[in-house]
């Protein structure tokens, strides 16, 4: 019997600080009105002053271990764009933070995707043998790296993490992951970056370093195309291999980045709007915490009930796409 990865727990967080729409329409040319009825974005979290992506990902990593009944993890897979600093990777800080001792911990870097690239690696990791027990963190604190004069990226992204325990089980079990779907396309590398920080554009003293190119920057809507194209063609496969139809999918949780996007897919996959788990309102876009911090307001909600079918796609920077499908295991949600 293949060894299959269950999902045994889950937990997230936001920073306390909560930026309302009004508050960025006083500083941007901006408003209430156009971020919520472009984005559908209320309000998002932004981390104070000091606080560090392994801040973020520690609190949301040790609600997701107490959610799977605590006990020892072999392997610490943290999946972010905003590392603590370029080297060395985050995700050791995190597991020693954590007490969870020497084991392996490694960041995974596919933006928005990063969750689930990071489940998958997971996933594959349980099934080779080399850990039995895996902890997944999508974390990311894009404020600080947000162009404040730039209304197209500033009033977008949110800072957040959110956590899952993987365990080694079969895959008729409550909680198995039935399968994944990735890709990338690097030819449209530029449609969302932060330019400056690499090995291509270092600081040194004969290039002047400019403010702006540790900044993201998007082009919207040329992302917005993509994004809509590449989760509908993924999620569609994906349905087509784990051999659910679109009304077996109980609730399509798609990376918070804008309801639009989340509708134009469902609809391209004719899953019922009503089947869309939208988090994003309270929270804009997270990246790579968006999927677990969209799953667990949902648990906590009462919605999302065991035995129920989970189809997750998400889509960012790189470009990175991601699918994966999971029957909702009885979980408790702190
Ligand atoms: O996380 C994964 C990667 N990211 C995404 O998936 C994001 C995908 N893109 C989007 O969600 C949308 O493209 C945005 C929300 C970023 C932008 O919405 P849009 O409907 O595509 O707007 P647009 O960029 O086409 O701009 C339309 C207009 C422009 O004005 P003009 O040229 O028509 O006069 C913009 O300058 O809206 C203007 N605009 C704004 N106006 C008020 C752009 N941003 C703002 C703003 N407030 N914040």
């Amino acid at each position: 019997m293949t060894r299959t990865a269950v999902l045994r727990g889950i937990g997230a967080m936001v920073p306390p600080r909560a930026v309302d729409n009004d508050e960025l329409s006083a500083l941007l040319d901006t408003s209430d009105e156009w971020i919520r009825t472009r984005t559908g974005i209320r309000r998002r979290h932004w981390a104070d002053p000091g606080m560090a992506t392994s801040d973020l990902a520690m609190v949301a990593g040790e609600r997701a271990l107490k959610s799977a009944g605590g006990g020892p993890v072999g392997m610490v897979i943290l999946a972010t764009s905003t590392p603590n600093q370029p080297m060395p990777a985050t995700a050791p800080q995190v597991a020693a933070g954590l007490g969870l001792g020497t084991v392996p911990a490694y960041d995974v870097t596919a933006a928005c995707a990063g969750f689930v690239y990071g489940l998958s690696v997971a996933a594959g990791a349980i099934a080779a043998r080399l850990a039995d027990r895996v902890l997944v963190i999508g974390a990311d604190l894009w404020s600080t790296r947000l162009n404040p004069d730039d209304r197209a990226t500033a009033v977008i992204f949110g800072d957040g993490a959110g956590a899952a325990v993987l365990e080694a089980g079969r895959e008729s079990d409550p909680g198995a992951l039935l399968g994944f779907d990735l890709g990338s396309d690097g030819l449209h590398r530029e449609l969302a970056r932060v330019p400056g920080g690499g090995s291509l554009q270092l600081a040194d003293p004969d290039t002047p370093f400019q403010q702006s190119d540790h900044y993201l920057t998007m082009r919207g809507k040329e992302i917005f195309t993509h994004a809509v194209g590449r989760m509908s063609e993924s999620s569609g496969r994906l349905l087509k291999q784990v051999g659910w139809e679109a009304r077996d999918v109980d609730w399509f949780a798609g990376h918070q980045a804008n309801a639009r996007i989340l509708h134009a897919v469902a609809d391209a996959l004719d899953v019922d709007r009503s089947r869309v788990l939208i988090h994003l309102d309270r929270v804009g876009n997270t990246s790579a915490a968006s999927i677990p911090l969209a799953l667990t307001d949902a648990a906590v909600q009462g919605s999302l009930r065991p035995g129920q079918n989970v189809l997750m796609t998400a889509f960012g920077g790189g470009l990175s796409w991601g699918s994966a499908a999971l029957n909702w295991p009885d979980v408790d949600v702190l």
